[in-house]
């Protein structure tokens, strides 16, 4: 399927679609070995693309949805040779995370090669919703159940909680899980949230990633995502678009989802 160059760049992860216009008409952009400013021009599979002299993959997207096992990378590789989540999926395309989760973190990531997908989710803008139940070393107190509830700052940023909820206490053993939703991507955010506040996350697990949920993915099984799946991830960029010109005009208010 033929598609438009602009597009296949940003696909791509190389850079946005905006920029790929302006590489395009500076003449930084070459299709089969001859310079393209035009930029309506269309692209076939076969097509080699290259950008500022660097060859830009033109293969078929992929999208995977990955229960993460515990003690694997989020990463393509690993300088020390641990087992990344690339690994698990089994594919020839050059797939990436979108985002990270800790080596002993568990639960719902993404896998694509889509480069375009991926600086939407990740760009803070978008806002995408996360849950993740968190197993704490203690149980914790109302006191600090509501400060995280009504934003704790981390770093000099409050971290926004749009929902939170005690899932579990064992007062015997002395632990609890909670549970809450962030839509924010810092890293280590949630273990950072309890240890401003005294408490070790002993377990962590990401349960949701915007509208999608582990269902019945077991540790280490993934699935490819649907059409319409990937069609509603796409809305995301509105998400952003919506929240800059909310900036824009002094609105303080922002929408995290679509509905
Ligand atoms: N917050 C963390 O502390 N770790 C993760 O893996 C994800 C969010």
């Amino acid at each position: 399927m033929e598609e438009r160059l602009q597009k296949i760049i940003a696909q791509s992860g190389y850079t946005s679609r905006r920029k790929a216009e302006e590489l395009i008409t500076k003449g930084k952009v070459s299709v089969n070995g001859k310079v393209v400013r035009e930029l309506g021009t269309k692209v076939k599979p076969s097509d080699e693309i290259l950008v500022e002299g660097n060859i830009i993959s033109n293969e078929p997207k992929e999208y995977y949805l990955l229960n993460k096992p515990r003690e694997t990378i989020s990463s393509a590789s690993d300088d020390l040779g641990r087992k990344t989540i690339v690994d698990i999926i089994e594919t020839n395309a050059r797939i990436f995370p979108v985002g990270r989760l800790d080596y002993d973190t568990t639960g719902l990531i993404l896998l694509t090669n889509d480069g375009d997908l991926t600086n939407i989710l990740t760009h803070p803008n978008s806002r995408v919703p996360k849950t993740y139940l968190a197993k704490l070393d203690k149980v914790i107190t109302m006191e600090h159940f509501f400060s995280i509830k009504n934003g704790l700052e981390i770093e000099g940023r409050k971290v926004g909680v749009s929902h939170i909820k005690i899932k579990k206490k064992d007062e015997k053993k002395g632990t609890c899980f909670v549970e809450l939703t962030i839509t924010e991507g810092r890293n280590h955010i949630i273990k950072k949230l309890f240890a401003k506040l005294g408490y070790d996350v002993t377990k962590l697990t990401r349960t949701h990633y915007a509208f999608l949920d582990l269902s019945s993915l077991l540790s280490g099984e993934y699935r490819t995502l649907t059409k319409r799946e990937i069609v509603e991830l796409y809305k995301y960029e509105e998400v952003g678009r919506h929240d800059r010109k909310n900036r824009k005009n002094g609105s303080s208010r922002s929408r995290n989802r679509l509905s």
